[in-house]
């Protein structure tokens, strides 16, 4: 087992990582010195496949496990969800010295954070991420929220949990699209922050789509050191934590003009960074050696980089509308090369949109 500090002073944690380890994690929790009472948050499809292996570990280091199930997806991440967590926290008599443990993707890890972060006013919380983009990005950071119907992830707490336990055995389950999903958020991580990662992915495409496990090891470790990074510069995203975004401005219109059905998030967010490259470009922060090895990397991974067809005007709307816009301009992420960005704040969209071929 390997581990980095996010530094945070007091709040500070670990991220622990290796192969297989999901069967020590009653271990791993006894020697974070939490108290003997635990919430299991998790849902259906993740508790058939690691429940019983997590139920057994967390037994045999003496803890008493309680298990609380919401339903599988996106659409429960909300305040209903919520209200039935913290009727399980109340019935199982979880107090202070309880901790919460999220097993899961980011559904599971961002609502049960944040059910953690406000029962009784905060109670420690460890992350057991089991979805790759989970594992790289999500799990890391303290973010946690619900949806609500006027948009998502609106109401939410910076919350950092008390670790974070990374076993890549878990993604060995994990659907073809979901897994896919994460890889494009790990482009992301080499593009703008890591050169040697995007070298490193783009010589070992046909590796990391076996999922191979050492492969993935790395990989995940060296992208949650860049988060760990940023976080620790920048927890509250008021300057280079926003660096996460890239490829999300477009990322986000795709999945908004698409009602979140056509597209994974990875993959929105494929085609957001195969734009996010070509403007870059456009700007001279990057060659179009750069924007052409981004893109076959993207292609070479199965994910998709061309804009669907819509309107000039239903794009430049779907971008104006996401969150990162303030005073009517967007805040948006460039690469500089590969391995860097910087951030500006574009107010006049249709540039953007003649260069990625909407509008010209
Ligand atoms: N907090 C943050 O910083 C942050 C960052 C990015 C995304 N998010 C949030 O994360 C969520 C998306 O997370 P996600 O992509 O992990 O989706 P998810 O949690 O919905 O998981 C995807 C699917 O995979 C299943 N699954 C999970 N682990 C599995 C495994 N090991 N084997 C088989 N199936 C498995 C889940 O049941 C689900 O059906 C969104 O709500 C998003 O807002 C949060
Ligand atoms: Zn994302």
């Amino acid at each position: 087992m390997s581990s980095i500090t996010v530094g945070l002073g007091e709040r500070s944690y670990n991220i622990l990582f290796g192969n297989d380890i999901l069967v020590g994690i009653g271990g791993i929790c006894r020697a974070l010195n939490l108290g003997n009472s635990v919430a299991v948050v998790t849902n259906p499809t993740i508790c058939a496949l690691y429940g019983e292996q997590v139920r057994n570990s967390l037994a045999e280091a003496g803890f008493a496990a309680h298990p609380i199930e919401i339903p599988d997806g996106e659409e429960f991440k909300n305040i209903e969800t919520l209200k039935g967590i913290y009727g399980h926290f109340i019935a199982a008599g979880l107090d202070r010295g309880s901790f919460v443990l999220a097993l899961g993707g980011g559904v599971v890890g961002d609502i049960a954070g944040f059910a953690a972060a406000t029962y009784l006013r905060g109670i420690p919380f460890v992350q057991v991420p089991t979805t790759l983009l989970a594992q790289v990005d999500s799990s890391v950071g303290g973010k946690t929220g619900i949806n609500h119907e006027k948009g998502k992830n609106l109401i939410g707490a910076f919350y950092q949990p008390v670790s974070v336990v990374v076993d890549v055995a878990t993604l060995d389950t994990l659907p073809r699209r979901e897994y896919l999903s994460g890889i494009a958020e790990v482009v992301k991580y080499g593009v703008t922050l890591d050169g040697d990662l995007f070298d490193f992915i783009f010589g070992n495409v046909s590796r990391l789509l076996e999922r191979d496990r050492s492969c993935l090891l790395k990989v995940i470790q060296r992208c949650c050191a860049l988060k760990a990074s940023i976080v620790a510069q920048d927890e509250k995203e008021t300057g280079p934590r926003a660096v996460l975004n890239y490829g999300h401005s477009f990322g986000h219109a795709v999945e908004t003009l698409t009602g979140y059905t056509e597209y994974s998030h990875g993959e929105a967010v494929a085609i957001g960074m195969a734009q996010a490259a070509k403007i870059s470009e456009h700007r001279g922060y990057s060659g179009s050696m750069e924007t052409e090895r981004i893109v076959t990397l993207l292609e070479n991974l199965g994910l998709p980089t061309r804009l669907p067809l819509f309107s000039t005007t239903a794009y430049k709307d779907a971008l104006l509308r996401d969150k990162k816009v303030r005073d009517k301009g967007l805040s948006f992420v460039f690469n500089k090369g590969i391995g860097d960005y910087r951030i500006d704040r574009v107010t006049d969209i249709m540039p953007l949109l003649k260069i990625s071929g909407i509008g010209a």
